[in-house]
């Protein structure tokens, strides 16, 4: 058979007619929603495979029966987050995906070749990016019935207006990290994510860069269902921002030819992830066997890889860094709808950092949020570094270090037998930052002023106000560290 090709959504849009990629999803996704939840190619079990929502599935029937313990243990449940796993689970989780709705489509009478299309948020060049695709927020088919693609779950997005801020959607910072896999802490977390063993749902750990934005920066800028690893699945939409994702790895990979794909047997090969085919035969695959997305058994490609930040300057690669903790908050910061500050004290380094920060400057910089907590809607934070209060943070980019996009939050936040409950852990790289501070003589070796800027917290006060709960989430940041790094 020949590759899929996943063609750019926005591409396939035509005048009052759908493009047939897109006509043959819609009616690809009623037929898997009328699906039972224990057929492994119903919607729900597609989704469920990612996360199952026990507290509460907005979609239950009554009657139903779920599939045996056993089953969901093994299949369900399994999504990778705040792990190197991250990017090689979702390949393996969207191509399956695929290959049942392109049967599902096949057995309708539709074309046999069909590929799920990705939704390019972060192409700056074309206004109508930043929008939800038309297809996915239109009322109705173009044959006059309800649309299933448009999903009513969403806190942003569907009345057409802009849903990402600039700094959702930048690749800057995520496509120019040299390494796929990070230490985390003061050793950054790497492209791809910090090596761990599989972990669903990312406990403590921290997000890799492209895993933090875009990719959880648009889940929280379309909030609601969008904002839980439980529920995003069962919006459309979904699958074409994990498309992207996808897409944006080989492009990462193709970009330099330095950056390359984990090397680890760990990695590669030492864990086996399950899924259905389309056929309902039961599946096991590895790292390995999905790093080339032209081979059997996912035999697809992209319609565009191209390097989309070709002038971004080159980091200065080191074959080894020494992290050294300069720096801590002495307890937790409660984030809300303002704009918040956090003051660090830092230390002149005496460790292993202490040689390069000949200057009162290190070679390089991290800071570290541990132990996110909360629940609700919560607006993604943009940090800033040393900003004055009088000063606005719009006309500061030089001082913007990075976001904390709060995907996943209220199920970090909850303990049960799966997850720890300790909430959600970013790391920023902020060497850059430091750099364009010390040039202006803002930059201060004794201490770092961190402020929080919400963002998207206007839809979120709106969103808060119709429910229950009072508009404010209630954030808290349990601790923000700065290491500074020595490299060799
Ligand atoms: Cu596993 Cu975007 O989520």
């Amino acid at each position: 058979m020949a590759l899929r090709r996943r063609q750019n959504v926005l591409n396939l849009v035509q005048e009052a007619q759908w493009d047939p990629i897109l006509e043959w999803y819609a009616k690809a996704v009623v037929e898997m929603s009328r699906r039972p939840i224990d057929d492994p190619t119903s919607w729900r079990y597609q989704a469920s495979v990612h996360a199952y929502p026990r507290f509460g599935d907005p979609l239950e029937r009554p009657r139903e029966t779920l599939p045996p313990e056993t089953e969901q243990k093994r299949f369900w449940d399994q999504c990778q987050h705040h792990t190197w796993y991250f990017l090689p689970w979702h390949r393996m989780y969207l191509a399956f995906f695929e290959q049942i709705v392109g049967k599902t489509i096949e057995d309708m009478g539709g074309p046999s070749d069909w590929a799920l299309p990705y939704w390019n948020y972060c192409d700056t060049g074309d206004p109508r990016a930043c929008k939800l695709p038309p297809a996915f927020i239109a009322h109705r088919t173009p044959d006059g019935g309800p649309n299933p693609l448009r999903s009513e779950h969403r806190r942003a997005g569907n009345g057409g207006e802009d849903v990402a801020t600039k700094h959702d959607i930048d690749l800057e910072k995520c496509l120019v990290e040299p390494a796929f896999e990070g230490l985390g802490g003061g050793g950054g977390t790497g492209f791809g994510g910090m090596k761990t063993k599989p972990n669903h749902k990312g406990g403590d750990k921290e997000a890799g860069m492209l895993e933090a934005v875009p990719h959880e920066s648009i889940h929280s800028a379309i909030g609601d269902w969008m904002r839980f690893s439980s529920k995003a699945p069962l919006d459309p939409l979904f699958w074409l921002h994990h498309a992207n994702i996808d897409r944006l790895w080989v492009v990462w990979r193709r970009r330099r030819s330095i950056h390359t794909d984990p090397t680890d047997v760990v990695w590669l090969r030492e864990f086996s992830f399950y899924f259905h085919d389309a056929e309902r035969n039961v599946v096991s695959m590895t790292p390995e066997e999905v790093v080339d997305t032209a081979a059997s058994p996912l035999e697809y490609e992209y319609d565009d890889v191209s390097d989309p930040i070709p002038g971004a300057p080159l980091p200065h690669l080191r074959s080894r860094r020494v992290p050294e903790m300069v720096g801590s908050t002495a307890g937790p910061i409660l984030l809300t709808l303002r704009r918040t500050n956090a003051d660090v004290p830092l230390i002149r380094p005496t460790g292993p950092a202490a040689r390069a920060s000949t200057e009162d400057r290190p070679d390089e910089a991290y800071l570290n949020f541990e132990n996110i907590a909360g629940s609700g809607e919560s607006p993604t934070y943009a940090v800033y570094l040393n900003l004055l209060d009088i000063e606005s943070a719009d006309q500061h980019e030089e001082t913007y270090a990075g976001q904390l996009p709060m995907f996943g939050l209220e199920e970090a936040s909850r303990s049960d037998e799966q997850h720890p409950g300790s909430g959600l852990g970013y790391v920023l790289n902020i060497t850059d930052v430091v750099q364009a501070l010390d040039a202006r003589g803002r930059w201060n070796a004794d201490g770092l002023r961190v402020t929080f800027v919400p963002e998207h917290a206007i839809d979120v006060a709106v969103a808060g106000a119709g429910s229950s709960a009072v508009g404010q989430p209630a954030v808290t940041v349990g601790r923000v560290s700065l290491y500074y790094v020595r490299s060799e």
